[in-house]
């Protein structure tokens, strides 16, 4: 049997709490059948988000106990620079507190009114950001990235063809950078290959554009290069690093993600683009040798870096992932396929194929997985998308509940608790009701819109 192995072990714990399920029911109900809206005191397994729940190592927790707390010219703040230099090859970089505060600063840099910004896929915050500076996203994922069930190892490479027919109808002018993002959250946490990226740089190249990658889920996308990229089975992560971010411009990041902490920022090796930033961080995030992170974050995010550039650290969280989505699908669950990072994506479209697109088959598959299982995963469907200016809905391209796997969290009994659940209430779909917004934001309404059954 193909048993995924942790390369670590639990040294610290957290006591979880199960409750029945007519408690469950009830919670859930409370928080208007979202799952963002629940307590965690309420929450078994809490599969919402990788982002900043990811489990430190003891050499992180140590380096903040010896952070050096200043304003400025924090010696803490030095030495993330020099690991920063040292693992991504860059010169500049600017700490921001979050990922989304670098797209704001990426975003207010680089769009003018009016500009196109082709990528392999948006995130929900990168798009928000790039709508809000008055550009527009052109989404050229290959076709397979779309689809739910496939065999291409590369689900989040850009169609090549597509970039260029983007480029020449809108006119390389209207163009205000060429995005990547690395782990392809939207689709699935899917990977684009070294060989694609390389592409997208001749593409740059030949049009004279920028290239920013979000790097944000680049140690799951970097595990891939490695054990599906035939070329970069036998190179060290940190080579790879080395060459990703040398293809590109800018490279921003949340290291609620990458680096298993919380924090964000932006590196390059372009003092241009830095200087023109850097005005940015100061007046958004704080000084520029901190940027909206604690000093205890810093250093356990040079830490961090360094243990993303080890395989035994980065290969747990895919593999727990791919070894969730092939018992769920032995046992005939549909669920996106290849098992991508940042969690297991199930495909709430086929799950629940008695409810219409316009009921949200994804959050009403999200609220009752809490309920059969106490374990919390996130909508990622037409609720995440924003409507269209005439407040019709975008139905989105896949309707997928997230169950995401936090890395270096979760036991395998507590996966096997997880598929045995979802596999019930697979089996018993049909009880599961569509859902409508009874209360609904404008701007990122997935977040703390609140809904009511149909
Ligand atoms: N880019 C990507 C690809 C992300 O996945 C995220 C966050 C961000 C940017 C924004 O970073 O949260 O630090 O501001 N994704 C989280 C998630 C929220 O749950 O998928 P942030």
């Amino acid at each position: 049997k193909n048993i995924p192995l942790e390369m670590h072990k639990v040294r610290i714990i957290q006591k979880l709490t199960l409750l029945p399920v007519e408690e469950r029911a009830k919670a859930m109900e409370e928080a208007g059948f979202n799952t963002f809206l629940l307590n965690n005191k309420d929450v078994y397994l809490d599969m919402l988000t990788d982002s900043g729940v990811n489990a430190m190592s003891d050499s992180q927790q140590g380096a903040m106990l010896t952070a050096d707390d200043s304003y400025a010219g924090s010696e803490t703040f030095n030495e993330l620079h020099e690991k920063i230099k040292e693992v991504f090859g860059t010169e500049y970089f600017l700490p921001a507190h979050q990922g989304r505060a670098a797209e704001n600063i990426v975003s207010q840099y680089l769009i003018q009114e009016g500009q196109v910004v082709p990528m392999n896929y948006h995130f929900t915050t990168s798009k928000a950001h790039i709508d809000v500076n008055g550009g527009r996203v052109e989404e050229l994922v290959i076709d397979e990235g779309i689809q739910v069930t496939s065999d291409h190892l590369f689900k989040g490479n850009m169609d090549i063809d597509k970039l260029t027919a983007c480029i020449e109808e809108n006119g390389k002018e209207n163009i205000s950078y060429v995005r990547m993002e690395a782990g392809t959250n939207l689709i699935g946490g899917q990977p684009f290959s070294l060989a694609n990226l390389r592409d997208v740089r001749q593409v740059c190249d030949q049009y004279g554009l920028i290239l920013v990658l979000d790097a944000s889920l680049l140690q799951d996308n970097l595990y891939f290069i490695k054990v599906r990229e035939e070329e970069f089975k036998d190179v060290s992560i940190h080579d790879i690093t080395l060459e990703i971010v040398d293809l590109c411009d800018i490279v921003y990041f949340s290291a609620r993600k990458l680096g298993f902490v919380r924090g964000g920022g932006i590196i390059t090796k372009n003092i241009e683009h830095y200087n023109n930033m850097r005005e940015l961080v100061t007046l958004y995030e704080g000084f520029l040798t901190y940027g909206g992170m604690s000093v205890r974050e810093m250093a356990a995010l040079t830490v961090g870096l360094d243990e993303t550039m080890d395989f035994e650290m980065i290969n747990q969280g895919p593999q727990f992932i791919e070894y969730m989505t092939e018992q769920l699908l032995a046992n005939g669950v549909p669920v996106v396929t290849p098992a991508g990072g940042l969690g297991c994506h199930i495909d709430a479209m086929r799950f629940v194929d008695h409810l219409d697109q316009s009921e949200y088959p994804a959050g009403a598959l999200a609220a009752a997985i809490y309920i059969a299982s106490g374990a919390r995963g996130m909508e990622r469907g037409t609720m995440s998308e924003e409507r269209q200016e005439d407040g019709s809905e975008t139905l989105s391209n896949m309707e997928l509940v997230r169950m995401a796997l936090p890395r270096r969290v979760f036991t395998l009994s507590q996966v096997e608790y997880i598929v045995d659940r979802i596999t019930w209430l697979y089996e018993n779909r049909e009880l599961i009701g569509g859902i409508k917004y009874v209360e609904e934001p404008k701007v990122m309404r997935f977040f703390f819109g609140r809904t009511e059954a149909t």
